[in-house]
């Protein structure tokens, strides 16, 4: 006899990872600061650990301001989250921190290095504040960890 116990189907967790100028020639752009890892590899090891969390994963990395607004405004209605590696433009794009606002999903800031203990023109982050957190400085864990912190939001919204 089949039991009548309903078999509920956890709801998929769907993350946008977002990565702006010059982090596609990471493994070779200044490995002193940025680390050997190429950012394939960190997309492949946070689509494994996403799958281990009952998560999705969409990439896109673009050097264009304009393709990365266009991705956060083409995931409404998809993404529960953003996980965002702004780069450059984290210290000068409003349109990026408009778009995050305007999208209105919990996004979470990372940076591989920690943008404090650099050159003064990095110490400001246009998305900062327009994100739930940032998460700065751990090389490739930092985008770990903020996989972990907006699975955390997720989970907590739904709770
Ligand atoms: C960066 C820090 C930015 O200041 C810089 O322009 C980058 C990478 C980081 O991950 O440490 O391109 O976002």
């Amino acid at each position: 006899m089949p039991s009548r116990r309903s078999t509920k189907v956890a709801e998929a967790k769907r993350l946008l990872i977002l990565n702006g100028p010059n982090l596609n020639l990471l493994g070779r752009r200044e490995p002193d600061q940025y680390g050997r890892q190429t950012l394939k590899e960190i997309e492949d090891q946070l689509r494994s650990y996403a799958a281990s969390r009952g998560a999705e994963i969409r990439f896109v990395q673009s050097n264009h301001e304009g393709a990365l607004i266009d991705a956060i405004q083409s995931t409404i209605g998809w993404a529960d989250a953003i996980v965002v590696n702004p780069a450059a433009l984290t210290h000068t794009s409003v349109g990026l921190r408009d778009a995050i606002l305007a999208a209105n999903i919990p996004t979470v800031e990372v940076h591989l290095s920690n943008i404090y203990r650099r050159e003064e023109f990095r110490h400001q982050s246009l998305i900062a504040d327009v994100a739930i957190g940032q998460i700065t400085g751990f090389g490739a864990f930092s985008y770990l960890l903020g996989v972990q912190a907006a699975l955390h939001l997720v989970e907590k919204g739904r709770s």
